[in-house]
């Protein structure tokens, strides 16, 4: 096992307006990376960590996050998602399949 238990990697990339890709910034990603980490610290979850991340290449299906050790990667629109991730994923254990991306997506 690692350090963490469960590691939390929100994308918060920031590109320019024109890039043709967009970016997670632009979409909020920052906004989610902060809610979860404060949320994971208010409810003192053990052994879990919420990083920002560099783009981790979904740019289209942003803003995303990927949690490891499992390897779950999510589309997170707004903060009511990153509660049912925290809720359901985080502490419950289980995926949150409508807003997880699916194989086809995470090969991208
Ligand atoms: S900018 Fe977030 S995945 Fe690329």
């Amino acid at each position: 096992m690692g350090y963490y238990e469960q590691h939390i990697f929100c994308c918060t990339n920031e590109r320019k307006k024109d890039a043709p890709r967009g970016c997670c910034r632009s979409k909020g990603g920052e906004e989610i990376r902060a809610y979860l980490k404060d949320r994971v610290k208010e409810l003192k979850l053990p052994k879990t960590r919420v990083n920002m991340s560099g783009c981790l290449d979904r740019c289209e299906l942003g803003p995303v996050l990927v949690i490891y050790p499992q390897g779950t990667w999510y589309h997170v629109k707004n903060k009511k998602d990153a509660e049912e991730i925290l809720q359901t994923h985080l502490i419950g254990g289980k995926v949150v399949e409508r807003l997880a991306l699916d194989d086809k997506q995470k090969r991208l």
